[in-house]
């Protein structure tokens, strides 16, 4: 057995649920433990925010069609990593919840240091192991009435990335396998089931407290701030020094002399130094 060795079983519903508190089983609606589908993302909007009672979650063994951020693929071989989608409905605004997916990338960063990986974020939503991706992030929404958004919190996690499809990869990446040190076996169905938990705590609480505490969680994990970055917006490429995130979660980077910020959904961050 190597650092971190994966059981290559199916998840498993009832070591999932295991994980979650009692409270967050009585409040989960429903599940869907998916062996192929196009995209755990997908689903949760056309069939849980449409019609169904939330929250529900959605995990899959494999994506033909795995959503990325900016329209890319999420490269999903079979039973190897996590792929989930959460549900949720939060009565906040659009503007309130924009930040929810810098907080996402904060819990994503906390379970894998309790599995000893020395995780980073980088803005707006990648979860890094020395700048190679082990983890990114997507939020859809579907907006039901005035007040009251349904959310899909989407999640993909390399667990193991032992499929020839790895070439397929566009981007440094790396897997736990590959960053757990400690001799263990990673239970994948446990570890989807802390991953969930660990995101319906975060949907809980984040109605009540917003972005801040999460906010002084990221800074702690932020690989960008206090280096020097390249940033495209609007297919205009700026470049300056990185001091983090403000409270709407935008990103701050003073460019010749004056701060900027960004917001998430049309910039790319490249690290010049690191
Ligand atoms: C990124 O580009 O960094 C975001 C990747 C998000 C991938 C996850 S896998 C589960 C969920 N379903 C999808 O189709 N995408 C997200």
């Amino acid at each position: 057995m190597t650092g971190g060795d994966v059981e290559n079983k199916s998840l498993d519903w009832r070591v999932i649920n295991n994980q979650l508190q009692q409270e967050q089983r009585l409040q989960l609606k429903q599940y869907r433990l998916e062996d192929e589908i196009e995209s755990t993302n997908e689903m949760a909007l056309n069939v849980f925010c449409k019609t169904g009672s939330l929250p529900a979650v959605c995990f899959a063994e494999k994506q033909s069609c795995g959503r990325g951020r900016n329209g890319r693929n999420w490269v999903s071989p079979r039973s190897q990593n996590i792929y989930m989608s959460l549900a949720w409905q939060f009565n906040l605004s659009i503007v309130e919840l924009q930040s929810l997916s810098l907080a996402v990338g904060v819990v994503v960063a906390e379970l894998m240091g309790s599995y000893g990986v020395g995780a980073s974020v980088k803005w707006p939503n990648d979860v890094l192991v020395k700048g190679k991706k082990l983890a990114g992030v997507l939020l859809e929404s579907h907006i039901k009435t005035v007040g009251k958004i349904n959310l899909v919190i989407g999640v993909g996690l390399n667990v193991s990335m032992s499929d020839s499809s790895v070439e397929a990869i566009d981007q440094p990446w790396t897997d736990m396998a590959a960053e757990v040190k400690a001799l263990q076996i990673i239970d994948r169905s446990k570890l989807a089931g802390e991953l969930l938990a660990a995101v319906m705590t975060l949907c809980s609480n984040y109605e009540k407290t917003g972005f801040h505490p999460y906010r002084k969680k990221w800074l702690n994990f932020d690989i960008c701030v206090d280096s020097e970055v390249r940033i495209v917006a609007d297919n205009v490429v700026y470049n300056g020094l990185c001091t983090g995130i403000d409270s709407q979660g935008a990103l701050r980077v003073i460019i010749d002399g004056s701060e900027k910020v960004f917001y998430a959904a049309d910039v790319n961050v490249r690290l010049t130094a690191n």
